[in-house]
């Protein structure tokens, strides 16, 4: 998320970074393998060298840290969001798995979570003293994607501008008749966020979608055939924040993992 945000930012070229986000899970399907965002304070604990070569050994999956708000598939933070999954020294922290249908990440997130995973934090030392403990019983679970952005004008914005063809509000929420998935079905995905960061490099919307700084006008010869969409970066990440809050359609598929 805060890569393409960054991107965006950087004005890279659109099609590099549409290619990049659709590669990636490409990548990350191909190897077991996941990568774990790791905050400094984290890693200079030294915990994750105890346990990382742990975890692979058991289970035959390589971790490849990364810095926070780096691609990856799980992260760690201080205080959330996500499930929190120990505490020491200074924090309890919290793991996000952002892509829950990716094995290796799943795996990790179900061996930390489980008794071995949990015994295996408690048992590193040092200097003689066992700095982290399963997770403060205060420490509130929050799986949520959260983001930045301001999700009441998320709200009026998607209303205003996307509301033309897809189905946004709760309050609407069944009048869904077009052809058009609407915003709780898209939202069900688990790669939603994906799909909504790129969503105006993606059929139908580039006809007539504009983001200031990041999409190249229309060709003179094809104009807008609509009122156009036209949209900031902060927009963007207010759209994203409204519809992280959106409560997926039940599509009827199994439960993920605990
Ligand atoms: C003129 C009609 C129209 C408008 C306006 C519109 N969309 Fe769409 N959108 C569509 C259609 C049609 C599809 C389905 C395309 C398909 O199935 O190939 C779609 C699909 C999507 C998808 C899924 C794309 C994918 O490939 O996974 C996202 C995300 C999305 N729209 C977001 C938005 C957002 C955000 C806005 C407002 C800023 C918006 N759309 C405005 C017609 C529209």
């Amino acid at each position: 998320m805060r890569c393409a945000l960054t991107w965006f930012a950087a004005r890279v070229a659109l099609p590099a970074c549409a290619a990049i986000l659709i590669l990636l899970p490409l990548a990350a399907g191909a190897a077991e393998g996941f990568r774990l965002a790791v905050p400094a304070a984290l890693g200079d604990s030294g915990l994750l060298d105890y346990i990382l070569p742990r975890f692979s050994l058991k289970t035959r999956t390589s971790v490849a840290r990364v810095a926070p708000g780096d691609a990856a598939e799980v992260t760690f933070t201080a205080g959330g969001p996500g499930q929190p999954v120990f505490t020491g020294p200074d924090a309890t922290w919290h793991m996000r798995v952002r892509n829950p249908e990716h094995l290796g990440a799943a795996r990790f997130a179900e061996w930390l979570t489980s008794e071995i995973g949990q015994r295996t934090v408690a048992s590193y030392e040092v200097d003689g003293s066992t700095p982290f403990t399963p997770p403060r019983a205060d420490a509130k679970a929050e799986a949520a994607i959260t983001f930045e952005g301001d999700a009441r004008a998320g709200r009026k914005l998607s209303v205003e501008h996307c509301g033309r063809c897809h189905v946004v509000r709760q309050d609407r929420r069944f009048g869904d008749i077009g052809s058009t998935p609407s915003f709780f079905v898209l939202r069900s995905l688990s790669n939603w966020h994906e799909r909504f960061q790129t969503f105006y490099a993606r059929n139908p919307h580039p006809a007539f979608t504009q983001i200031d700084g990041v999409t190249d006008p229309f060709p003179v010869d094809r104009p807008s055939p609509i009122i156009p969409v036209e949209l900031s970066i902060e927009d963007m990440q207010a759209l994203l924040a409204y519809v992280s809050t959106l409560q997926p359609a039940d599509l009827g598929a199994p439960l993920q993992h605990q």
